[in-house]
């Protein structure tokens, strides 16, 4: 049969939007591949940890691929994945990320400074190396990086995660610059405190709770769904002129300027 025998009227099948999403077991990451298989992407989802990703066999349109982000070669692979499995390449979330709360004087502190370094800072270069030319060739793209509060203003003794958020802001600008001309838009969502399974996970006390809302205007935890719908939205065509900025989804925390606590409110959890 010739290629003439199918009328021009022949509907053309539409091929699904694609998005990666790293460190997609848990938390933002989880929530964001969520939002986008929900809404009609078909997601490959990165992580370290094979059985946290196990939510994802019971979904369709979901590929896994167990590695560690800070391997550039996982990058190549993962990219190649989804052009492979599902032919192209639209959103890549670099959301994989670790915290680690370092003495200065820590005998192991600076092997736990390169590993954060490699895991938030190397994972996100490789990330866009790789991805950003893919989806340049293809028309072009979005790339989202998780940042954080932590990366505009110090914590105590969190300096190593405090550089390396601080470096994933200013690498979303300098990717911004090299990929805009090609269409790819590279930006970061930096969150405040997140109630992910980190927190939820029992190491972490009431009264820590507590102490984390506390300096939030909005009085609550953000929930990770709301971290991914600023992902989708800097991911998706919602931005299209949106490139080479950091969204806080902090509740206003650094909206304060340090002096004062704001207004407290009793319920650890107040709904809009
Ligand atoms: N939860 C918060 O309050 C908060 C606040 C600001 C920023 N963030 C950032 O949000 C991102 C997601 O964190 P989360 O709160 O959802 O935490 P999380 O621990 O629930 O999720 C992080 C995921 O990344 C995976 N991961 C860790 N190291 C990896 C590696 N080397 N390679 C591949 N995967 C790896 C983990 O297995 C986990 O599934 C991180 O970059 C974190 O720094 C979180």
């Amino acid at each position: 049969m010739s290629d003439h025998s199918v009328s021009e009227s022949t509907p053309v099948p539409v091929q699904p939007r694609v998005a990666i999403v790293t460190g997609a077991a848990t938390g933002i990451g989880r929530a964001s591949a969520e939002i986008f298989a929900d809404r009609g992407y078909a997601v490959v989802a990165v992580d370290i940890s094979t059985e946290a990703l196990a939510w994802t066999r019971d979904r369709e349109g979901i590929r896994l691929l167990v590695g560690d982000v800070s391997d550039d070669a996982v990058a190549a692979e993962m990219v190649a994945m989804a052009l492979e499995t599902f032919g192209r390449l639209d959103t890549v979330v670099l959301n994989a990320g670790i915290a680690r709360r370092i003495g200065w004087q820590d005998e192991d502190a600076m092997a736990l400074f390169d590993r954060i370094m490699a895991v938030n800072v190397r994972g996100v270069v490789s990330g866009i190396r790789h991805a950003a030319p893919a989806m340049a060739d293809r028309g072009g793209g979005a790339i989202v990086a998780t940042a954080s509060t932590s990366g505009v203003g110090g914590d105590p003794e969190r300096w190593a995660y405090n550089a390396s958020k601080a470096a994933v802001i200013n690498l979303v600008k300098a990717a911004a610059i090299d990929f805009g001309a090609r269409g790819v838009r590279v930006n970061a969502v930096a969150p405040g405190p997140t109630l992910t399974p980190i927190l939820q996970g029992g190491a972490v006390t009431q009264e820590h709770l507590e102490a984390l809302r506390r300096p939030i205007p909005l009085q609550r935890l953000a929930r990770p769904q709301e971290q991914a719908e600023v992902i989708w939205f800097l991911g998706t065509a919602a931005s299209s002129f949106v490139t080479g900025t950091t969204v806080m989804c902090d509740g206003g925390i650094t909206a304060n300027a340090g002096i004062f606590l704001p207004p407290s409110a009793a319920l650890l959890d107040i709904h809009h």
